[in-house]
């Protein structure tokens, strides 16, 4: 079904004005739970496993989210890591599509990198994206057509792409996950062991650094070459994933996808991530046809999984 309500491109402005506002109030939030994080009284849970934590504030902070972009979105949908159940279902409708806190193991460590992460799907596809670091005063902003920024005024990459021949040139981003049992830490043991040993791609370096979200900025901003991650959510990944794309990135999925740049619903939900910075292209090679053999390769690369 189409979506009931259109969205001007003016519409499209003003939600990225809504979500920049929402996203620094919500990283108050975070900053004042930061606070109570190392005390003995902080209160954190875990949910899939000891490694996959959230605390009171990240339940505080999408309720914020939440009640701020109902007020001022109504009919919206809205998709949050910390409320979605089975029944929560995608759909063409406008979308809100957010992960209060994305780094959550970070937030709880005081880890200065963990962010508020607010995309924005229309037919199930993201359209806008903020990811906000307040630790750190980062503000990622993206919207289909207008680019990405960096605290609204810094466009992205922040250089102009350099060439990247070969994943031996590359520093990856990877994330150990919270799934740490069975063959999916065996495949993620093989995998970072293929791209980093001599044996292997042997990539500059690989950087584990806690937040999806963040990673996919990493990559819009030029500072990481590719992110690959495999068992995220639609939150973790929907801001970073326009944000990047806007900057010149080339987003894509699991092995078996078209790998045609197309962040669908198939992609979004497929748990199964990759993406590469902007890069220039040679005579040879068109900067796109560069970032899909990388992808390619890569894929290759790595030990595929189901998280
Ligand atoms: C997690 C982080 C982490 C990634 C996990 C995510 P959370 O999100 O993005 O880097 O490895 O896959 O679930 O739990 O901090 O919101
Ligand atoms: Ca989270």
């Amino acid at each position: 079904m189409p979506p009931s309500r259109v969205l001007t491109d003016q519409d499209q402005h003003e939600l990225l004005q809504s979500l920049i506002e929402v996203a620094r109030k919500a990283g108050e939030v975070m900053q004042t739970g930061s606070t109570h994080m190392l005390t003995a009284s902080a209160n954190i849970a875990q949910k899939a496993s000891a490694v996959d934590l959230v605390t009171e504030w990240d339940v505080k902070t999408e309720d914020l989210i939440r009640t701020e972009l109902e007020k001022a979105w109504p009919g919206f949908g809205f998709i949050g890591e910390e409320s979605y159940t089975d029944e929560t279902k995608l759909t063409n409708e406008p979308t809100f599509c957010v992960d209060p806190i994305d780094g959550t193991t970070n937030f709880i460590h005081s880890f200065p990198f963990a962010c508020v992460s607010i995309g924005v799907l229309y037919e199930k596809q993201p359209i806008i994206g903020v990811v906000f670091n307040p630790f750190l005063n980062q503000l990622y902003s993206g919207r289909v057509g207008h680019g990405s920024f960096l605290n609204e005024t810094r466009r992205l990459p922040l250089y102009p792409p350099r060439p990247l021949t070969s994943l031996s040139e590359a520093l990856v981003g990877i994330e150990w996950g919270s799934k740490r049992t069975g063959p999916a830490i065996e495949a993620k043991i093989a995998s970072f062991k293929a791209l980093a040993a001599q044996e292997g791609k042997m990539v500059h370096g690989l950087r584990s650094m806690g937040s999806a979200a963040l990673n996919y900025c990493l990559v819009a901003s030029g500072s990481l070459d590719i992110y690959w991650e495999i068992g995220c959510w639609p939150w973790d990944i929907s801001a970073g994933a326009i944000i990047a794309q806007e900057a010149g990135g080339f987003v894509s999925g699991a092995p078996n996808s078209p790998h045609d740049g197309v962040i669908d619903e198939k992609l979004l939900t497929g748990r199964k991530y990759i993406v590469v910075r902007a890069v220039a292209g040679s005579e040879s090679e068109s900067s796109l046809q560069c970032q899909q053999r990388l992808v390619k390769d890569f894929l290759a690369t790595v030990v595929d999984y189901e998280p």
